[in-house]
């Protein structure tokens, strides 16, 4: 929009008027619609309606000076009709009035906002039967004056392995398929990254921070290599627990887990303990539930036996409290003892809530999490 010269009006009947008039308002349009920015919106204004030097003033002088007084009314007129157009013009292409005429909110109060319109209701959630079942063991404990503690998914090979007493290339390791952090290969073997295949490790990590008496339960995420199917997820849950004092038994083991179990699945289920191995318990030992669906008579889920086997524990190994004896020398195994036990909490959910794949605790699917709600 360059300054042009001012155009000439060379006769004054009304017909005349109209085609000088309607060439000016043409040349309004033409530089309206080419307005995008409210820069070039400004300077349309400046152009046409500056007060100094707009074109509408300049143009407005010259021909009032040469018009015929007669004439002058007939342009006048024309002249505000002009000026409306114009601030026509720059009222449409206004961001706010565009913003309106295509139904979007120009501000925080907007034509397009219709408070009378009933509000959308969130949904009310509800807990996952995993968690639901997590609070559950976890508060059991509290109960019986357990504290809780948590520790990190990716785990050193140290705290998963080492220091559990499962020593480099043990067999043992080979029970529970881990699953790396890649390119540690330059690292010392008990520095490299892996997502922790049980809760224990956190067994260390709080004997590391405080010294005896302890009680305390581990809730978490645990992953293994293993291939999903109808009781196998290579992601699921534990709830760790670990007691450590002067003077702790089996005895203490045996009644503290089965005051948990009666607590969790009612009062009639007897539990059982079975020897089994685990590197940092000596002596180690599977629980076994009587089973929750028959009773004990023997049924499908129970295999006929009556039993269920449900948790691993175990009186902590003393080469265990070697490990952590370098940061807290109370851990002395002379003077302490204690037991330690770890349970699936997926599985436990699934008894509990007769659940027959346990894919549908992972699958976010809203038609079985609302069954819980
Ligand atoms: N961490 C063991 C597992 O995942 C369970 C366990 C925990 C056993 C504590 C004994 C003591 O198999």
């Amino acid at each position: 929009m360059s300054q042009e010269t001012i155009p000439q009006l060379t006769a004054f009947d009304v017909a005349a008027l109209d085609r000088s008039f309607g060439e000016l308002l043409r040349s309004v349009q033409q530089e309206a619609a080419r307005m995008v920015s409210a820069d070039d919106r400004e300077k349309f204004r400046l152009y046409w309606l500056g007060r100094k030097q707009g074109r509408l003033k300049s143009i407005g002088e010259a021909w009032l000076k040469t018009a015929p007084v007669e004439a002058k009314k007939a342009i006048g007129q024309r002249f505000n009709q002009l000026k409306e157009q114009i601030e026509q013009a720059l009222d449409a292409g206004s961001p706010s009035v565009a913003a309106r005429a295509a139904g979007r909110s120009a501000g925080p109060i907007s034509d397009a906002l219709d408070i009378t319109l009933p509000g959308i209701r969130p949904g009310l959630g509800a807990e996952h039967p995993l968690i639901k079942t997590l609070h559950e063991v976890v508060g059991i404990f509290e109960r019986m004056g357990y504290s809780v503690g948590i520790g990190p998914e990716v785990e050193t090979d140290y705290y998963n392995f080492e220091s559990l007493n499962f020593p480099p290339n043990h067999p043992a390791r080979d029970t529970q398929d881990t699953l790396v952090v890649a390119g540690q290969e330059k690292k010392p073997l008990r520095e490299r990254l892996l997502l922790r295949t049980h809760t224990s490790p956190v067994q260390i990590r709080t004997m590391e921070q405080q010294p005896p008496p302890l009680r305390i339960v581990i809730p978490g995420k645990v992953h293994r290599n293993d291939a999903a199917d109808a009781t196998h997820s290579p992601i699921f849950h534990q709830v760790e627990g670990l007691c450590v004092d002067t003077n702790i038994t089996f005895s203490d083991l045996k009644g503290t887990l089965d005051h948990a179990m009666k607590e969790l699945f009612g009062s009639s289920v007897k539990t059982r303990f079975f020897p089994s191995f685990f590197p940092f318990t000596e002596p180690s030992a599977d629980v076994q539930i009587s089973c929750i669906f028959c009773s004990g008579k023997g049924c499908r889920k129970c295999k006929h036996s009556g039993w269920i086997e449900l948790l691993g524990c175990g009186m902590v190994d003393p080469a265990v409290f070697g490990f952590v004896r370098e940061k807290q020398s109370a851990y002395d195994p002379k003077k302490i003892s204690g037991f330690a036990f770890g349970m699936g909490i997926d599985r436990i959910a699934m008894m509990k809530y007769g659940i027959s794949d346990i894919g549908l605790l992972y699958s976010g699917d809203m038609r079985f999490l609302e069954q819980f709600a």
